[in-house]
């Protein structure tokens, strides 16, 4: 569903991502695996074409998207959940829900999966006049989720979804991913630093180190693999 091909992207002279290879076939959910500063907020906004490549190619359902405008990428069925919710925090709950479903036409949809979302998130009708900025950080994280299922993508993009949030919290976030997995048919692209979670969700994984692709492998080798016990699955680590 989703293949970059040798994608490098720069800021100004500095080299972010070096010849990355990456492919998602639909239904699967991939992991990324990296540490502070390894590129991988950088590939997911170059997906959605808010970096463009200096070099490669970007599939997605294999038309090529590296040098369309974001906005038409997302409109072939890309949702994200930013590392920082990217909520609009003076707008109500309800109000920032909804911005999901943007290119929806058919109402009958939306009301559809609204439903769903409140299946999955059952605190969220009663906080629908609540401004979004007054939430929680958990609250505001499941509404980023909440928002991007609004869209119905065919593939999710998450950022480090478990960031910042309280251990029960982060179950409650990987519980949400795994329903959602098993409910919808969604392909999932997850950026993580928790790595043990991570690899529990994915089927399968890469690990990038200073913009460059070092490992990749199914979920279960990678939780073998000696770099990655040692750099991101240490004692200590979550
Ligand atoms: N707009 C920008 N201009 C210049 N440099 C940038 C810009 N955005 C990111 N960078 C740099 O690119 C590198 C990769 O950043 P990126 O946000 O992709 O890392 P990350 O893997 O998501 O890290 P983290 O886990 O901390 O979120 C960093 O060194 C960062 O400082
Ligand atoms: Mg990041």
């Amino acid at each position: 569903m989703l293949e970059l091909k040798n994608v490098s992207t720069r800021y100004g002279q500095i080299p972010i991502l070096m010849q990355v290879n990456i492919q998602v076939a639909r239904g699967e959910t991939v992991c990324i695996l990296g540490a502070n500063g390894a590129g991988k907020t950088t590939l997911l906004k170059t997906i959605l074409g808010m970096v463009k490549p200096t070099a490669g190619e970007i599939y997605f359902n294999k038309q090529r998207i590296d040098s369309l405008p974001p906005h038409n990428i997302i409109a072939q069925g890309i949702a994200i959940v930013p590392e920082r919710e990217g909520l609009f925090p003076k707008l109500t709950v309800e109000n920032n829900l909804l911005m999901g479903g943007y290119y929806e036409q058919d109402p009958g949809n939306i009301l559809a999966r609204l439903a769903e979302v409140y299946q999955a998130f059952p605190w969220l009708p009663q906080r629908l006049k609540q401004k979004a900025g007054t939430l929680s950080g958990g609250e505001r994280k499941m509404l980023g989720i909440a928002r991007a299922l609004l869209a119905n993508p065919q593939l999710l993009l998450m950022d480090e979804p478990s960031l910042g949030l309280a251990p029960a919290t982060i179950n409650e976030v990987f519980n949400v991913i795994t329903r959602i997995k098993r409910d919808k048919e969604i392909t999932i692209l997850l950026v993580e630093q928790n790595a043990r979670k991570a690899l529990l969700v994915a089927e399968r994984g890469y690990v990038l180190q200073k913009g460059a692709v070092i490992l990749e492998g199914p979920a279960a080798a990678l939780q073998e693999n000696e770099i990655v016990k040692k750099s991101y699955l240490a004692a200590g680590s979550f």
